[in-house]
């Protein structure tokens, strides 16, 4: 079969791939003809995720338990995962969490979980594969930021400094890792239906569509296609961007 996809023989790994954004990414890569680790906290989330990705694309999606959030739990699973494929070319930090609250009342716990997870877990993994990744002919990273890092949001102080710390991080790494030709970019969402915005109330949706020229939200797979294309050939002189895909919300 194939040898015609765009990631034929390359090794990807998605965190926060158990549902959502990045389950349509790990999809899209897996038919395209990578091979994917499909990561999420629980076995059980990646598991399903792998085995639907394998019901369409064989063999393609592999499950592997891991917390972004724990360095311990990073290096560990990191290592399985370069044992079972012998490398890795392809990153995508797309594990996130929010704990929303006006900073005045946002407790000390609410602050640390978003930032652990959305930007201390894309360094925590980087560490993990970076050696790999320093090794491959074309690596990338793409860490999955928002619209909230660029815009900010009332009621979001963790997440917007989660966001916009990992626009900075991308910016370093895709200095530090240049000479290696390994691109590291950053995309921004803006409202994708997934369970994370499934909590917004219609008046809430309603509101936030009437800011969005394209006059809709977003769909996983709007954010998996600029994934494929930073991933790909096509974007190998691409690097330290922010890729904003969000109907035209902040331009
Ligand atoms: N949905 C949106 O409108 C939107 C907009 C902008 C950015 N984003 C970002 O896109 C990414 C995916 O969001 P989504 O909407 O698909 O969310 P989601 O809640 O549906 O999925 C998030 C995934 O991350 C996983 N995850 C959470 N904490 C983890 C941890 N510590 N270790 C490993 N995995 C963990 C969850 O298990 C889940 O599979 C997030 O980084 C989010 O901040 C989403």
């Amino acid at each position: 079969m194939g040898g015609m996809g765009l990631l034929e023989d390359r090794v990807a790994v998605v965190t926060g791939a158990g549902r959502g954004i990045g389950r349509a990414i790990a999809e899209v890569f897996a038919s395209e003809g990578a091979m994917v680790a499909v990561v999420s906290r629980s076995l059980a989330s990646c598991q399903a995720a792998a085995d639907q990705i394998n019901s369409r694309f064989a063999g393609k999606a592999r499950a592997f338990a891991m917390d972004v959030a724990d360095s311990g739990s990073t290096s560990v699973v990191g290592k399985e995962i370069l044992e079972a494929y012998g490398k890795v070319d392809i990153l995508v930090n797309n594990a996130g969490v929010t704990r929303d609250g006006l900073a005045l009342r946002m407790s000390e716990e609410d602050w640390d979980v978003v930032l652990d997870t959305n930007l201390k877990g894309a360094f925590n993994c980087v560490k993990a594969f970076q050696r790999s990744l320093l090794k491959q002919p074309a690596a990338r990273i793409i860490n999955i930021s928002s619209v909230v890092g660029l815009m900010g949001n009332a009621g979001q102080a963790n997440y917007a400094a989660s966001k916009a710390g990992l626009i900075g991080f991308t910016k370093a790494l895709a200095r530090e890792f240049s000479s290696r030709g390994v691109t590291v970019n950053a995309i921004a969402p803006g409202f994708i239906t997934t369970d994370m915005t499934d909590v917004l109330t219609g008046e809430q949706k309603e509101a936030i569509t009437r800011n969005i020229p394209l006059g809709k939200l977003g769909e996983p797979g709007d954010i998996a296609a600029a994934a494929l294309f930073l991933a790909g050939g096509g974007a190998s002189y691409i690097t330290g961007q922010v890729l904003t895909v969000d109907g035209g919300m902040v331009m």
